[in-house]
């Protein structure tokens, strides 16, 4: 069976060559975010997700500030090459910060006591959804991205840059730009481990 939809997530992949040679604006690329992220789903319709989408100068700026902050844990003979990924990551054309809204995760838990455990562990579902679907619509765009992990290392430098509240966790980096590569291999496992069908 051939699906639309298993081809555009196929197209989703992990893109870690990126220039700035994007094919569609900096508007409509921020109208792409913003529709994915809307259409994504979360727990009680919480909406929890936010983000900052940061282009040019401001993305480069973003992983200047992560250098800044490498620099002082990494150790000096290994900071070249942790330098040189993050150089990779400031050659897209942008990138996608994404937070949690912790307040709102606070209220629900407030409003539904009996489900208060879930609500912080729903919220990072939500976010990742967030994320998939704003990976997976830049894909169709034909703009290459991949998922960084520099919080919480970075989260102060990026509160006092960009004026960021406290209630605003940051879970995730997503730079994005044009493929300047081909995806590397990716591996599947069997089928028989991974799925149970009954019926
Ligand atoms: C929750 C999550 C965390 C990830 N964290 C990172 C990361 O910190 N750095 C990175 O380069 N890739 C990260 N990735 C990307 C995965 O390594 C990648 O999606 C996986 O190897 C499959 O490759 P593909 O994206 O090309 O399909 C993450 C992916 C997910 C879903």
């Amino acid at each position: 069976m051939s699906s639309q939809v298993i081809s555009l997530y196929k197209k989703r992949r992990s893109q870690y060559a990126l220039g700035k040679n994007v094919p569609i604006s900096q508007a409509e690329t921020t109208e792409l975010i913003k529709q994915a992220m809307r259409e994504a789903p979360s727990a009680f319709n919480a909406q929890s997700s936010r983000a900052l989408i940061l282009f040019g100068a401001e993305s480069q700026k973003f992983w200047e500030l992560a250098k800044d902050e490498l620099r002082k844990i990494v150790p000096a003979a290994a900071f070249a090459a942790t330098e040189g990924k993050l150089t990779s990551f400031a050659a897209g054309a942008g990138t996608v910060l994404y937070f949690v809204d912790t307040d709102v995760v606070k209220g629900l838990q407030e409003q539904f006591a009996l489900y208060a455990d879930n609500f912080p562990v729903w919220a990072e579902q939500s976010n990742g959804m967030a994320q998939f679907a704003v990976w997976t619509a830049l894909a169709d765009a034909g703009i290459g991205a991949s998922l960084q992990h520099y919080n919480p290392l970075v989260d102060e430098a990026v509160r006092k840059e960009w004026g960021v509240h406290g209630n605003w966790q940051l879970r995730a980096q997503m730079p994005f730009g044009s493929n300047e590569a081909p995806f590397g291999e990716k591996s599947y496992m069997e089928d028989e481990a991974r799925f149970k069908v009954f019926g």
